[in-house]
Parts: C-alpha cells; structure tokens; sequence
C-alpha cells in the first residue's frame, strides 16, 4: 500500500511560528485531497488483527494558511483508515487523550454489543478500551465516530471520524478499482464554520444542528484529486452533523453506484446525482477523461416533502457548493469496465417478521420519548427477521440509523423504493412526512446488559434525545439490570 502513515495532513500540521516572524505565507490554491492512510496492524499468532488508535487534540490547517485547533484519531484531525477482511478477529486498543470522555463507535459493523462503542462504553481521559469482535459480514465501506452520550455533535465536528474498510473474496475478484488512494479513494464530505481566529464555530446550530459555509473534504477546505486511471472510485461518506448532500458532478456526467452503506449492491446503477444524508455511504465509479477538470458539486436538495420553504433555507437545503475538483491525466491509465453484476443479495424474507415496529420521528423524539440511558424499549431475538416502519412525523428532516444490523428498505410510502436504495443499509433518509419500511435479520450476538442504539444520525437530534436502546437475549435470557453510570 502506498500511502504512508506519516503523510496524511502531518504536513498540515502547524509549527509554532518563531519569534519576529511577521506572519506565514499564505498558501493559495487549491490544495490535493489529503488520503486517510492506512492504519498499522500487527497480526499475532493467535490470528487477531490488532490495531491501535490515539484520540488526541492538535492542530489543523483546514483553511489554507489558518490554524484550527481540532481533535483527531492519532493525528490532528480526523484519523487513520482500518481494513480488515470478514472472517478476521480484530482487536482495536483505542487511548483517550482528549480534555473529555469519549467512546468510538464501529458504524454499520456488526459486533456484540459491548464492543460497539455507543454511550455505554465510555472510555475517560487517559484511559483505554479495546473491543474485539470477528468481522461477520460482507466487504463495505463502514466508518467510526465517537458517541459519547448527549456529546456526539461536537465530538464529531471537532475531527473525530474516520473509515473502516472491510473486504471479502467475493468483492475481491470483481473488477473495480481498488488501489487505495491511487484509484480506490475515501471521500468524508463535512461542513464546517469559523471564527476570525481559526477556531471551529461551534456557536448558533440550527434545528438541524452546526451547519458550515465551508465543505471540508478529508480535512482540508479547496480539495482538488488528481486522477492517474480512467475510472476512479470514490467511496462517498457523510461526515456532517446536520447537512444532506445531493451530489452530482458540474457537467453532469453518468458515473455508477456500485455500493452502499452495508457493501456492493448487486449491480451498478447509473446515475448522474446522489443524495447522501448524515452518516450515510455510497460506492460510486466515475469516467475521467484524459486532461479532465470536473467539479463534484452538492446542489439544493430535491427531496422535501413537508418541509417547507422558509426551513429548507434555514436547514441547507437551497445551497449549492464544490466538494472536490476531479483533474485527469494526460495519458490515464485505462481501467477495466465496471462489472455488471456485483454482489448478489437475498431479499430478508419479510413474510417471516417475528417481530413488526413501528417508529414516529417528531421533534427529538422517537415514538414521543427521549433517550434514557436506563431505559430498554424492546428486546430482539437473535437470527430473528423483523420488519420496522419508520415514519417522519414531522415537517423536519430526519435520518434513521440502527446499530449491528444492515437493513433493506422495502417500501417508502407504500411503493417500492429507487434503484439507488437497493443494497443494504444502516442509516436511511426519512423525508417529512414519508414511511420507510426497512427489513432486516439480527445477528447471533446476544447481551442481558448492554444495548444497541437506534436513532436519528443528525447529531444534534441524536444529542437531543432521538435515540432508543434494544437488547438483543437469547430466548429465555433475562436483561440483566442495568445502572449506568456514564461519565
Ligand atoms: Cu454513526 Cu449510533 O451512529
Ligand atoms: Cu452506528
Ligand atoms: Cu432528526
């Protein structure tokens, strides 16, 4: 792999400016998109794939020539890419050396529930948590956050997030492009706002949470990529806390959706825009032409429902910004056609539903309650197929996202749902007033103590209280009670 450890925005990084030294050049530009590298793992004799992650406080040169102190996982800002392949034992040792408790949350893997880093799995300042869990599913583009409980938003805009990759031998002998950071490359699109000083402004959220006048693209502001490759692959990440991105390029080129929030879908879709909101993935393989310059833009979001003009405005939804700038090369190198048929995908046979939910998403709360720590809404039984509908009760917009399961959405409003949403996902858009059906299988882990979260995945309606626990018990097991403290 060709990324090293030591590249990724280390050059960003800001040394104290020396005595007499009237003021730093101020670069200008755009600069290249800083690539995630790879983290560092050691496979011991036991097989486990062991990983180390440092969350720590730094610097940042997001804005050219400006210094913003940020949080990051063992840099300054945001952290290192994971990778390990289904069927692999994976041990993270993660340190807290933020001012603050914090916990890193595994989005979209599916572990048992004492590793899956929610606000039940505390790590405080100096400490250390290593969760271990076998990576039980197919390859994907999955990413960790903090979650800590009420804390999650400024956590997250601070810096803390990065990818978790995960590859399998089916996704292995498709030909995509898949060399990372070359022609495989992670894009975390996030908004960010900020004081005179440099600082994140973290002043003033609206009701949809901080909302930026500035995209930042894996940590930097004015990202430009250069293309080596005819196609290249983007593995599309919503890192935002409270914007829904409607992406599409400025010349409206075709490009493919290959893959969603749970892996690659079982074929591509040619699209020309897609719609991300926050927490949500997409695969997408895009045509360069030799000497290309295309913009990869955010434009207003299209889907609304109930939302009416004077919010869609407050909330982002009439804004329109350039996300990265797409450069081709003289004599790129060709890559293969995208495969017409990816990953299989078996419907969860919905018929079978041991269990049907029903969710109402309205101001803060799901089904008129607010997160508590001590409270456990249901229990799933493990294996089991349930099918939940999750209806937007508000003219707000709001996401739904569901811990250790990827889920199939099966209905909205009552008819079958768009090409785009057929692979399998953990975070789904929710338009106000719609009804998304959503069909899943749990998985075999089960826990008497410890809960899975679901909840709306805009920060601040997460912080705010949109959030409920299950536990997953095997038949005949009883939750253990449960007295958390969580500080
Ligand atoms: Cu991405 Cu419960 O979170
Ligand atoms: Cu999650
Ligand atoms: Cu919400």
């Amino acid at each position: 792999m060709s990324v090293s450890r030591r590249g990724f925005l280390a050059g960003l990084a800001i040394a104290p400016v020396a005595v007499g030294c009237a003021r730093r050049a101020v670069a200008t530009g755009p600069r290249a998109l800083p690539i995630p590298p790879l983290a560092e793992s050691v496979v011991g004799a036991d097989g486990v794939r062991r990983f180390q992650l440092t969350m720590q406080v730094g610097n940042t040169e997001i804005l050219a020539g400006k210094r913003t102190p940020t949080w990051g996982i063992d840099g300054p800002y945001l952290g290192p890419t994971l990778r390990a392949r289904r069927g692999e034992t994976v041990a993270v040792r993660v340190r807290n050396e933020l001012p603050e408790p914090s916990t890193l949350h595994w989005h979209g893997m599916r572990v048992p529930a004492r590793m899956d880093g929610g606000p039940h799995q505390t790590i405080a300042v100096g400490g250390e948590w290593t969760p271990t869990w076998t990576v039980a599913q197919q390859a994907a583009t999955l990413w960790y956050h903090p979650h800590p409980h009420g804390g999650t938003e400024k956590h997250v805009y601070r810096g803390l997030a990065g990818f978790f990759l995960l590859d399998d031998d089916v996704a292995d002998t498709l030909a995509l492009p898949n060399d990372y950071g070359v022609d495989d490359i992670p894009l975390v699109i996030q908004d960010r706002r900020f004081r005179a000083d440099g600082g994140l402004d973290e002043s003033d959220p609206t009701d949809v949470g901080l909302l930026g006048d500035t995209i930042v693209t894996n940590g930097i502001a004015g990202a430009y990529f250069r293309a080596r490759t005819s196609r290249i692959r983007l593995r599309l990440l919503n890192g935002s806390s409270g914007r829904l991105y409607h992406l599409g390029f400025a010349d409206n080129r075709e490009f493919q959706l290959i893959g969603g929030d749970g892996g690659l879908l079982p074929r591509p879709v040619a699209l020309i825009r897609i719609q991300l909101s926050p927490g949500e993935r997409a695969e997408i393989v895009v045509p360069i032409q030799p000497d290309d310059r295309v913009m990869l833009r955010a434009l207003p979001i299209e889907q609304r429902g109930e939302l009416d003009a004077d919010r869609a405005r407050e909330f982002g939804f009439d804004d329109t910004f350039d996300i990265l700038e797409l450069r081709g090369a003289k004599e790129p190198r060709s890559s293969a056609v995208v495969p017409d048929a990816l990953v299989p995908m078996t419907p969860v046979p919905a018929a079978a539903a041991l269990a049907r939910r029903h969710f109402d998403l309205q101001w803060f709360q799901i089904n008129r309650q607010r997160m508590d720590m001590n409270r456990i809404d249901f229990t799933v039984t493990p294996d089991s197929v349930e099918v939940w509908t999750v209806r937007n009760a508000d003219d707000w917009p709001h996401n739904f996202h569901i811990h250790d399961v990827q889920f199939q959405v099966t209905e909205i409003d009552g008819a079958a749902p768009p090409s785009e949403l057929a692979g399998w996902k953990d975070t789904v858009y929710t338009r106000p007033g719609s009804s998304y059906t959503l069909a899943m299988r749990f998985g075999a882990h089960t826990d008497p103590t410890y809960p899975y979260m679901f909840h709306c995945h805009l920060l601040l309606h997460e912080d705010h209280g949109m959030m409920g626990q299950f536990l997953a018990l095997a038949p005949g097991q009883t939750p253990a009670p449960m007295s958390m403290s969580h500080g």
